[in-house]
């Protein structure tokens, strides 16, 4: 049987960990994996999801099956974290997931099922996990220009046109916030103008939303949605709570639908439940009932909220900090862009080869296409980081 099998390409993310856990040098870096990290190098377990564990363990009566749905508590108070505590969610249906590629997996399946000749759109770049998953769908792929490597803005015109050439019925998966790998957004414009010519092509925006609360704050991270939310008749949205609270590991996430009617969204909403069936039968509880007790706690959510945006904060001053860093090892602002982006990566414009060479002469670990997480900057060593990169990138123009 497996005699017919080839080696699997290895994820070249998770091959950082390992080479960066073998490496001895003591002054390494690693900004590799995208998971936050603390002034000590820690992915801490946030205070308010250690007492609603803790809450959990003392009151859970039973561990019973909830079903493919998983725990409509919290689903309720995610639908209400992205949309707004006062969105009318009548045409809003909602099921938990494992993590945000479990929704991004079941949702891409019932858009095949619903319409298997769509084409889905995705930005040039984007993070790499959503080819994976879209190929295991089987629905056909195009990317539409996103990402100036020049200025390392978004190319907002370029986008506008890409997708005004995709037919009616396609698919657009966007980045709600902090995109991943660039660290480029819309802003509340762009939003509104792209909300438009979804409209008009009659195109279906499929939002992933990973990082709510670090790019410029809870609500605001979701103004894109919501001004989408607001123009558009459907919608579907993947969110994660991996990162906004420090679940990783638990895997809990959502997939939102939103038909043009009520009866609608039911109908799709009860066939994302049966792909979910045949994918993985129910999402694991644990973390999402943790995350229903912060949410559902005014004592717990404040902590939540007050820890997010430090880390929010944290991600702000490096940003500045490297920028300032690598202005005055450079003796250019070229690299201010690292400044103006927002979430947890920035693409610092490094050639693989140059990606190689920081791990090999300077211990700094990066993805390939250049891609840095900037929680992983050391606080106190940021010129002799910003010096490493700019011996290994070369001086840009003053
Ligand atoms: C843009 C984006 N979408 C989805 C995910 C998946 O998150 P999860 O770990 O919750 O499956 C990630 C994780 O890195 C991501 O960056």
């Amino acid at each position: 049987m497996f005699e017919t099998l080839t080696p699997a390409q290895p994820d070249k993310i998770l091959a950082l960990i390992d080479l960066f856990r073998e490496d001895p040098r003591t002054r390494k870096v690693d900004l590799g994996i995208g998971v936050y990290k603390d002034a000590a190098g820690r992915t801490p377990v946030f205070g308010a999801i250690r007492e609603a564990e803790r809450r959990l363990l003392a009151d859970q009566e039973s561990k019973s099956y909830l079903g493919p749905v998983g725990d409509v508590g919290f689903t309720r108070a995610i639908v209400k974290l992205l949309f707004g505590p006062s969105a009318d969610t009548s045409r809003i249906r909602a099921c938990q997931t494992p993590g945000g590629m479990g929704a991004l997996r079941t949702l891409l399946q019932l858009l095949h099922r619903a319409k298997p000749e769509a084409t889905i759109w995705t930005p040039q770049p984007s993070w790499p996990g959503h080819a994976g998953l879209i190929a295991a769908t089987g629905l056909a792929t195009r990317s539409y220009a996103y990402f100036d490597a020049e200025t390392h803005d978004v190319r907002f015109d370029a986008m506008i046109a890409s997708l005004k050439t995709a037919a009616p019925g396609d698919i657009v998966l966007l980045h709600g916030c902090c995109h991943n790998p660039t660290g480029a957004d819309l802003d509340l414009a762009q939003w509104g103008e792209l909300a438009d010519v979804l409209t008009d092509r009659a195109l279906l925006p499929f939002i992933d939303i990973a990082y709510q609360g670090l790019g410029e704050g809870l609500e605001q991270d979701a103004a894109g949605l919501r001004s989408v939310f607001a123009q558009v008749p459907e919608m579907v949205v993947a969110a994660s709570c991996s990162k906004n609270f420090g679940v990783y590991r638990d895997r809990v996430g959502a997939a939102v639908i939103v038909g043009r009617t009520s009866g609608q969204s039911e109908i799709a909403a009860a066939q994302l439940l049966g792909a979910a069936r045949s994918l993985y039968s129910m999402p694991p509880d644990h973390g999402a009932a943790a995350v229903r007790i912060v949410l559902s706690d005014a004592g717990l959510r404040g902590d939540w909220e007050a820890e997010l945006e430090g880390m929010r904060r944290r991600m702000v001053s490096l940003r500045l900090g490297f920028a300032e860093a690598l202005q005055r090892q450079s003796n250019s602002t070229h690299f201010a862009f690292v400044a103006r982006q927002r979430g947890m990566f920035s693409r610092i414009g490094a050639t693989a080869d140059q990606v190689y060479r920081l791990r090999k002469e300077h211990a700094i670990y990066l993805v390939e296409d250049g891609r840095i997480n900037v929680a992983g900057l050391p606080e106190q060593r940021l010129d002799e980081v910003a010096r490493a990169f700019v011996t290994v990138l070369g001086k840009p123009p003053a």
